[in-house]
């Protein structure tokens, strides 16, 4: 079996989606999954880029020790100086540097020529190879760059000392066969192409990026980059859990394995899904709810006679044991501390207790509290954790009528300690919520979107609310859970607008120091 590496980037590529906007601890967070599902490298961001990506690019670069951390640069020593500052105490130092070889993005966006870029790229990694032991250089746009151009550059960046080559379908434009092709033809035209792992980065313009990463491990691409859930700027990168499946399923075909803990992926996805706000949808292969849900009577016949007349993939592959909890109503603090821990969470002790409050009054109301209630519980509750004074939710009541105005009253207590009460109307009673909330916060906020979902299936299912709000200026996406879908609502916006103040508390504590 070969050994394929997972690259991931879901926390730099992936974090260009539209509207997507973490901050440094949620990144950290991510990074620590991602470590849990066994990544060999994780992209953390592009340090040069801001002060913010370099923060949070150096926080994990100095907490993550079992996953090589890398950052992004241009082809500039200031980027190069920036990423080795951030990534200097990692457990194996690595650089990305991309620069563009195809003709559209050198005559357009570059300006520059062949030659041009062929000297920046060698040059940038000549400085680099000063610094880091792993460097890995991507050639932006590969997939509509000249083939023979693309032999020359590599051939010299690999002499300049670059142990990683790229080929990014950077627009999402190749096909399968094409892709192949093109990893093929580099093997068999760069003398010196066996000093180093070839690498795919495929992107899913044209719905073709699984397809795309596994063509190129059919022709000798030995590392893979994607993120999970497939997200990623415009339609997405390669689903990282799509791939490291259809390898594992399909082991006869490909003869190769990556080193991910296939259990972990579910959990992985859902923190992902949570922390971005970006909902997985639930016909997607791998992850999405209905997954493995058979609906049509003649599949779920054949499923109860034998589940693999339908079922090429189980659920506790991906970390779906059952949907059911092992833990009971009446489990204890301790069990729930070990569950807790199971699925990647580690609460201070006055989280723990806050959430195990909340798992036990949801058995007192909800028929079946499975896996995935408890996973929402403490992850909001881990959101919380951070130490920053934010705005809770305290209560909250709605009036509607389907003749009369919707009237909410809400009780929240501020930053500051004091409790605020308000009531306004609104057309319906999530917003008649929102204007009350609105009243009470200093800022002028402005709703940008807004969804609800439930989480699990039956009459009592967790609803679980996302929106997308400007506040003080900056965009910030909130999700909040409950069992009522108004309370659940009012948590989403609090939660938006609490990101934003906890970012902007954790510059504030930067400058000072
Ligand atoms: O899609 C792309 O080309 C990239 C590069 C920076 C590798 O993301
Ligand atoms: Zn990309």
């Amino acid at each position: 079996m070969q050994k394929i590496n997972i690259f991931d980037t879901t926390l730099r590529d992936g974090e260009q989606s539209i509207g997507v906007n973490l901050n440094e601890l949620e990144k950290l967070e991510i990074a620590k999954q991602l470590e849990r599902l066994g990544v060999d490298i994780m992209e953390a961001g592009f340090p040069a880029s801001s002060k913010g990506d370099f923060q949070a690019v150096q926080t994990i670069a100095n907490s993550i020790r079992n996953s090589s951390v890398t950052g992004l640069a241009r082809a500039h020593k200031q980027d190069i100086d920036i990423a080795w500052d951030a990534l200097k105490d990692s457990v194996e130092p690595r650089l990305h540097i991309f620069l563009a070889t195809s003709p559209i993005h050198m005559t357009y966006k570059l300006q520059k020529t062949p030659d041009e870029v062929l000297a920046s790229a060698v040059e940038a990694v000549k400085y680099a190879k000063q610094k880091f032991p792993q460097v890995q250089w991507s050639a932006e746009d590969a997939s509509r760059s000249d083939k023979w151009f693309l032999v020359k550059i590599i051939t010299e960046v690999i002499k300049a000392g670059a142990t990683v080559i790229n080929l990014p379908d950077t627009v999402g434009y190749s096909t399968p066969a094409e892709y192949g092709n093109l990893f093929t033809f580099i093997q068999q035209n760069v003398p010196n192409i066996d000093q180093v792992i070839l690498s795919a980065h495929c992107h899913d313009d044209l719905g073709m990026a699984t397809a795309n990463s596994l063509a190129a491990i059919e022709n000798g691409a030995r590392q893979i980059e994607g993120t999970i859930n497939g997200i990623g700027e415009r339609a997405g990168n390669a689903a990282l859990e799509e791939i490291a499946v259809a390898l594992h399923i399909r082991n006869d075909f490909y003869k190769a394995k990556t080193g991910l803990k296939l259990n972990e992926i579910k959990h992985t996805s859902q923190l992902i899904s949570k922390l971005t706000g970006m909902v997985v949808p639930g016909n997607k292969a791998v992850v999405g709810a209905n997954a493995f849900a058979h609906e049509s009577g003649i599949h779920q016949d054949g499923v109860l006679k034998e589940a693999s007349t339908y079922e090429i993939i189980t659920p506790e592959l991906i970390g779906v044991s059952s949907n059911s909890l092992v833990l009971g109503k009446h489990s204890g603090r301790h069990a729930f501390k070990q569950k807790a821990l199971e699925l990647g969470f580690e609460l201070t002790p006055e989280k723990l207790k806050e959430a195990f409050d909340s798992y036990k009054a949801l058995t007192d109301r909800k028929k079946e509290v499975t896996e995935d209630d408890l996973f929402t519980i403490l992850a909001d509750k881990q959101t919380e954790q951070i130490n920053v004074k934010t705005y809770e939710l305290q209560n909250i009541q709605v009036q509607y009528g389907t003749n009369n105005v919707p009237t909410a009253t809400v009780v929240v207590k501020a930053p500051d300690g004091r409790f605020l009460e308000e009531a306004a109307t609104g057309a319906g009673s999530v917003e008649a919520i929102y204007n009350t909330l609105s009243r009470m916060i200093d800022e002028p906020i402005e709703l940008m979107d807004y969804k609800l979902q439930s989480i699990g299936s039956g009459r009592d299912a967790l609803a679980d609310a996302y929106v997308k709000v400007k506040y003080d200026g900056i965009e910030s996406g909130g999700r909040g859970s409950a069992q009522d879908v108004l309370e659940a609502s009012a948590r989403a916006y609090l939660n938006a607008v609490n990101r934003v103040i906890v970012q902007e508390e954790i510059k504030k504590e930067r400058l000072h120091v």
